[in-house]
């Protein structure tokens, strides 16, 4: 294709090898609006990431780190004020507000292309706008969908490339016609001539938008994580979640898209399960999904496939079938050590980029919790001297790192499948410091999807806001349904359904934990971390039949001697207090299902308030 220099317009230099006109069309159009200096097709080569690395480095973005102790990985650090996914500024603009549901910020699309068109117009003025190619999931596997975000951040795009399958060979799969999703991003601080930049643009204004009719992502304002790399919350689990639903109106049966790890189990007779498991933004599903079994838990495996989000699909044997859409892991520094995940510090040797953690003095990095005592001096994420007198963070408690899944020593075999792993359990877990027990196993599939859809868990530093209040949090999905939560919940139940006519002895088992129950000192009573695999053994056995438990209020929960204790100790009454059930608290506890059903009332399945009532009826016993 030839290059035309439109006027006053950058050249769009498209490469030979891009032979899709759409694609093309768009690039130039979104050129046209936003009026960067330059556009540059990224081929996701390691020539590429280097060079940008090394451009970054030059403008202050990013810092190397030394070579010997930490090879071919950096430091960014972020504006003060963009730290975290914005919630309040991500808009879900489907035609209806219903559509959308209560629990999503709503506008309609023509008056938000109408709030967003004058921001984007010249946003890129004085950078470089990179394309950068992804596919989510394995490249051309029948289950991969394929993205193309333009975005005037160079962070992203080296982000992108660990983060997704990035790169030239994603034009082979698009060919002249395949569909993708566009996504556009800017960090909305264009340049005028001759302005010096700033090491992090960004803007006070916040915009991080998707238009479901038409598949189509807008982000502007922010250049941090998810409100940035697209791929991820965006595409992978808001756009993601509307295809797997309206996908249901065409086949009956449709997908699921879930904010979710995916871990391998083996037990020392060599069997494997897969389970997949939701808990919110920084509650510990990296950590779950690289778990190391304590010592005594001799021949016991685990195995990563993903660590925050699944694709989960219907196999016609009626098992789910799971794949991670990423390849790559952007997990929360603060609390990760050698003792609480050796294998998550084995991954970050080399070739990771660290945003906002501290520096150290011979040039590597530190976090809260990296090691018991903190270094005499250190250079904090906003770039200060600091030393343990400083009396603030180090590290932003949201403070990041990007690395490539194939570093994970325990990556299972399998992870890379585009058939998928099919999933025995799902696990849904809430940090919740009273209330909700240890683990509980719900009867039946409709009492699983409630204990998901009136799930609850303290708020974290993962998303701008007040910080650790207890709220409802469906299927640790709230930030990230694409839909409407009411018919999200039904299509579960329909799943569930229908799975469980083809084989209801393959349906997964569905079970409730939580880490994160408090003594009156306020620590946490469950050591967690690798003895979580207690919990998991315990699992595993109940699917295969072996293990014993007993039925309460809300299912079916272990009692101190069906868990398996070797090696820590733990006492009865400790296991008391993490497990009792405060028929009080429960009670309250209920009313706010009845605020969360109420705020749902419209579609909210009828299933659901019949096990409200029944367990109501327990409760009162
Ligand atoms: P996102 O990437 O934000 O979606 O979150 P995530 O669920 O992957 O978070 P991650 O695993 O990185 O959780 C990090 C936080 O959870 C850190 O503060 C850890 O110390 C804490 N954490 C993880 N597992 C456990 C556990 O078993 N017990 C306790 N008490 N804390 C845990
Ligand atoms: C989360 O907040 O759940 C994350 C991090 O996984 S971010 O990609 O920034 O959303
Ligand atoms: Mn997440």
């Amino acid at each position: 294709m030839n290059q035309p220099v439109m006027g006053g317009v950058a050249a769009l230099n498209v490469p030979t090898y891009i032979k899709q006109q759409k694609l093309v069309n768009w690039v130039a159009e979104v050129a046209a609006l936003t009026k960067p200096a330059r556009i540059y097709w990224c081929d996701g080569s390691q020539e590429e990431y280097d060079r940008l690395c090394a451009e970054m480095v030059a403008s202050g973005t990013m810092k190397k780190l030394n070579q010997a102790l930490r090879p071919n990985s950096y430091l960014a650090c972020s504006d003060p004020s963009d730290v975290a996914r914005v919630e309040d500024r991500t808009f879900i603009c489907s035609a209806t507000k219903d559509e959308a549901g209560p629990t999503n910020n709503w506008m309609a699309p023509g008056e938000m292309r109408a709030t967003l068109n004058p921001l984007f117009d010249g946003c890129m003025a004085g950078r470089t706008m990179y394309v950068v190619p992804f596919s989510m999931g394995p490249l051309g596997s029948p289950i991969a969908h394929i993205g193309v975000e333009l975005s005037d951040s160079p962070y992203v795009a080296v982000n992108m490339r660990i983060m997704t399958r990035m790169g030239k060979a994603v034009y082979d799969v698009l060919g002249t016609d395949g569909e993708f999703v566009p996504c556009v991003h800017s960090v909305g601080a264009p340049l005028a001539a001759g302005q010096q930049d700033v090491a992090w643009p960004c803007n006070a204004t916040k915009y991080i938008v998707h238009f479901p009719e038409t598949r189509e992502i807008w982000s502007y304002g922010s250049g941090y994580g998810g409100n940035a790399l697209l791929g991820k919350k965006c595409f992978a689990l808001r756009i993601a979640s509307n295809m797997g639903h309206q996908q249901a109106q065409a086949d009956g049966m449709g997908w699921l898209a879930e904010h979710m790890l995916i871990l391998g189990v083996e037990s020392p007779e060599g069997k494997k399960h897969y389970v997949a498991a939701a808990f919110p933004s920084a509650c510990g599903k990296t950590n779950f999904a690289m778990l190391i079994p304590p010592a005594t838990f001799k021949g016991w495996k685990i195995t990563t496939i993903g660590d925050d989000i699944a694709w989960i699909k219907p196999g016609a044997d009626g098992r789910l079938y799971a794949i991670n859409p990423e390849a790559g892991y952007f997990g929360v520094a603060p609390g990760t050590n050698t003792r609480t995940n050796s294998n998550c510090m084995a991954s970050l040797g080399e070739n990771t980029i660290f945003t906002n953690v501290a520096l150290t003095d011979d040039g590597d990095i530190w976090w809260e919790g990296l090691t018991k005592e903190a270094p005499a001096h250190l250079i904090d994420w906003q770039g200060k001297d600091w030393t343990p007198a400083s009396g603030t963070k180090a590290a932003h408690p949201n403070a990041r790192f990007t690395v490539a899944a194939t570093q994970n020593p325990v990556i299972d075999p399998a992870w890379d499948d585009p058939a998928g792993v099919p999933i025995s359990a799902f696990i849904f877990g809430g940090r919740r410091s009273t209330t909700v027990p240890l683990v509980t196993e719900a009867r039946n599939w409709v009492e699983g999807v409630y204990m998901a859809a009136t799930m609850g868990s303290e708020t974290t530093a993962a998303a701008a806001g007040q910080m650790g209040v207890v709220r409802r949090d469906p299927f640790a999905m709230l930030p990230f349904m694409g839909y409407n939560m009411s018919d999200y919940f039904q299509h579960w139940l329909n799943m569930g359904e229908k799975l469980g006519q083809i084989n209801a002895a393959t349906l997964p088992k569905i079970y409730c934990v939580n880490w994160f129950r408090t003594d009156e000192q306020g620590h946490f009573v469950w050591p967690g971390f690798g003895d979580n695999m207690r919990v998991l053994k315990w699992m595993l056995e109940r699917i295969e039949g072996t293990a014993g438990g007993i039925e309460n209020i809300f299912g079916t929960t272990p009692r101190f001697g069906d868990l398996k204790w070797d090696g820590i100790p733990f006492s009865p009454e400790e296991f008391e207090t993490i497990t009792s059930i405060d028929k009080d608290a429960w009670r309250e506890e209920l009313k706010l299902h009845d605020e969360l059903f109420a705020k749902l009332a419209y579609h909210l399945p009828t299933e659901l308030t019949a096990v409200k009532a029944e367990l109501e009826k327990r409760l009162a016993r």
